[in-house]
């Protein structure tokens, strides 16, 4: 059996630094410090680690049949994801992503979803999986739908689940009911849980998460990560950094999550596994290119 099946999104990201805060129009040429051509996605990213940390895992997801679609399905088996039940959409391009970085981790993250509009239910693969991850929740408005009882199928054949719905481009928020229901963990970083919750502290947004049937795992960047299951709330440290770029952190922290989850199904180590891979991934440039082995993984929380 598969320990891991992920659904969502993949796709380039084309990362630049060093551009101006207001890039001139008028056909102005402007030079940058720097640009990377690499994998992105939440869902793809998460997946290239888990598989970097020797989870057996698949992708599901859906990709056009272009370039940006080849580069993103051998990204991902280059590092030993299965990607043969991804679908390719005869029409419409596989997404893309252009993320402009600043000093200091905040980024402007351009995306044209593409054929992400059209991923739905039908295009994800009947396999059985111990645990299942879903991400970039607001970017799939089909599989959004489809989420509840996706997830519900599985945990009803044993296995976990997870959600990491990233940002909500149209502010709105809006989950189907029911969903977190179906969520053994949300992975959210801190903006999104309290957009998520509706609330205006963390303390709150993680009782109101509690509440709505899900186990909240909320990222905060250089200060760690904070959980509470069963009345308990778990802080963990983020490991020292001096991030390259941050893209990918938060991707990279649920494949480590996921890992030590699967590994030990203890909550604290978890946590600590997704902390240091967050924090390994900002070494390099890109979501992918900084992610560790498990041995090197297991070696810093040592
Ligand atoms: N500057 C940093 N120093 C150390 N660890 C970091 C840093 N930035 C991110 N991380 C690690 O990566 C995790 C996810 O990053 P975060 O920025 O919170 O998520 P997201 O990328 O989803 O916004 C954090 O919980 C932390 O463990
Ligand atoms: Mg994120």
């Amino acid at each position: 059996m598969l320990d891991l099946l992920v659904v969502g999104d993949a796709n380039p990201d084309v990362l630049v630094h060093g551009a101006p805060d207001v890039p001139p129009y008028g056909q102005a040429e402007t030079l940058v410090g720097g640009g990377v051509l690499a994998l992105g996605g939440s869902a793809a990213i998460a997946a290239h680690g888990a598989a970097r940390l020797g989870l057996a895992t698949a992708f599901a997801g859906l990709v056009g049949r272009d370039a940006a679609g080849d580069f993103v399905l051998d990204a991902l088996s280059g590092a030993g994801v299965d990607v043969s039940r991804v679908v390719r959409h005869e029409t419409l391009p596989t997404a893309l992503t252009v993320c402009l970085n600043r000093p200091g981790g905040d980024r402007a993250i351009l995306t044209a979803s593409g054929c992400l509009a059209g991923f739905g239910p039908e295009h994800v693969p009947d396999v059985a999986a111990r645990h299942v991850h879903a991400a970039s929740y607001f970017l799939q408005p089909r599989l959004a739908e489809a989420l509840p009882a996706l997830l519900r199928k599985h945990r009803a054949s044993g296995a976990t689940t997870s959600l990491d719905t990233n940002d909500d481009p149209s502010g709105r928020w809006e989950l189907a009911p029911g969903l977190l229901a179906e969520c053994t963990f949300l992975l959210p970083n801190e903006a999104e849980a309290l957009a998520l919750s509706g609330r205006a502290d963390l303390p709150e947004a993680l009782a109101a998460l509690v509440g709505a049937g899900c186990v909240p795992v909320v990222k905060r960047g250089g200060r760690g990560a904070v959980a509470l299951q069963d009345g308990a709330t778990v802080h963990v440290d983020a490991p020292h950094a001096d991030p390259v770029d941050t893209v990918g952190a938060g991707d990279s922290f649920d494949a480590g999550f996921l890992a030590g989850w699967l590994d030990r199904g203890d909550l604290a180590h978890a946590m600590r596994l997704g902390a240091v891979c967050g924090a390994l991934s900002t070494r390099a440039t890109g979501g992918t290119a900084g992610q560790p082995a498990l041995a090197e993984a297991l070696a810093q929380i040592a």
